[in-house]
């Protein structure tokens, strides 16, 4: 595992830009995986601004987003308002879960019918929990698990009632499993804040466990992390 430290949110959003970019403009199709969250909206500012400014196409990219809320289309709003609103991806090619479908089970098994027909994911992009959850996927997920419905923990539910002030939080989530998201054939890890640092740790000193599910990633033969100072703060230290 590559780690790439920067000083802050500002720096790891314009890093993460500029390897997703390249990648942009050096392939002729390219399948992306996407997260959604706090972590990632400055780098999708950057991707927007770019593409704006300099008229690059991106309408070879393919996405795939990681998850999405049961009952819900919050990461389908959030992935058009923060990014697809600005770029020319023809909506056809992007692809997120439905947690509004009649059948959860049809609906994951299409989600990776999708990803296998797209020839897998060349690049996916992952946030991490902090209980070292990546995508969805709980502490105590299976690392060969595909697409799911899971149960959201209270860790996860009290990190993002934030944004759903207004309306009900859904207590479930359909996500890429962790054996989806290993067989991208790169991985890119962002991570912000102390409130990170805890999971950041365990990624890189701790031992393969499903109890922090990212360190499944130790397996990966491909995974950067961007880390900020903060998201760092424990691993300078001594274990
Ligand atoms: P965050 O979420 O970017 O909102 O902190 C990351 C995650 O839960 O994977």
């Amino acid at each position: 595992m590559k780690l790439i430290a920067v000083s802050d949110e500002e720096e790891l959003s314009r890093i993460a830009a500029e390897i997703l970019i390249s990648k942009i403009k050096t392939s002729d199709r390219l399948v992306l995986g996407l997260a959604t969250g706090k972590t990632p909206l400055g780098m999708y500012r950057y991707l927007s601004k770019y593409s704006i400014e300099s008229k690059q196409s991106y309408d070879h990219v393919h996405t795939v987003n990681l998850d999405e809320y049961v009952g819900s289309q919050a990461y389908h709003t959030y992935m058009k308002e923060h990014f697809f609103q600005y770029v020319d991806i023809p909506s056809e090619q992007t692809h997120l879960p439905n947690g509004e479908a009649d059948s959860l089970t049809v609906e994951c098994k299409s989600y990776e019918d999708i990803i296998s027909n797209l020839g897998g994911i060349d690049l996916q992009v992952l946030g991490i929990g902090e209980n070292g959850h990546i995508g969805f996927n709980e502490p105590g997920t299976n690392f060969d698990s595909r697409t799911h419905v899971v149960q959201l923990t209270e860790s996860t539910l009290s990190a993002n009632a934030k944004y759903f002030i207004d309306t009900n939080q859904p207590k479930k989530a359909i996500t890429m499993g962790i054996g989806t998201i290993l067989e991208s054939k790169e991985i890119l890890l962002l991570a912000v804040g102390e409130r990170k640092a805890n999971a950041v740790k365990e990624l890189f000193k701790g031992s393969i466990n499903k109890d922090i599910p990212a360190t499944a990633l130790k397996v990966h033969p491909n995974v950067t992390v961007l880390a900020d100072k903060g998201a760092r703060s424990l691993l300078d230290k001594e274990s």
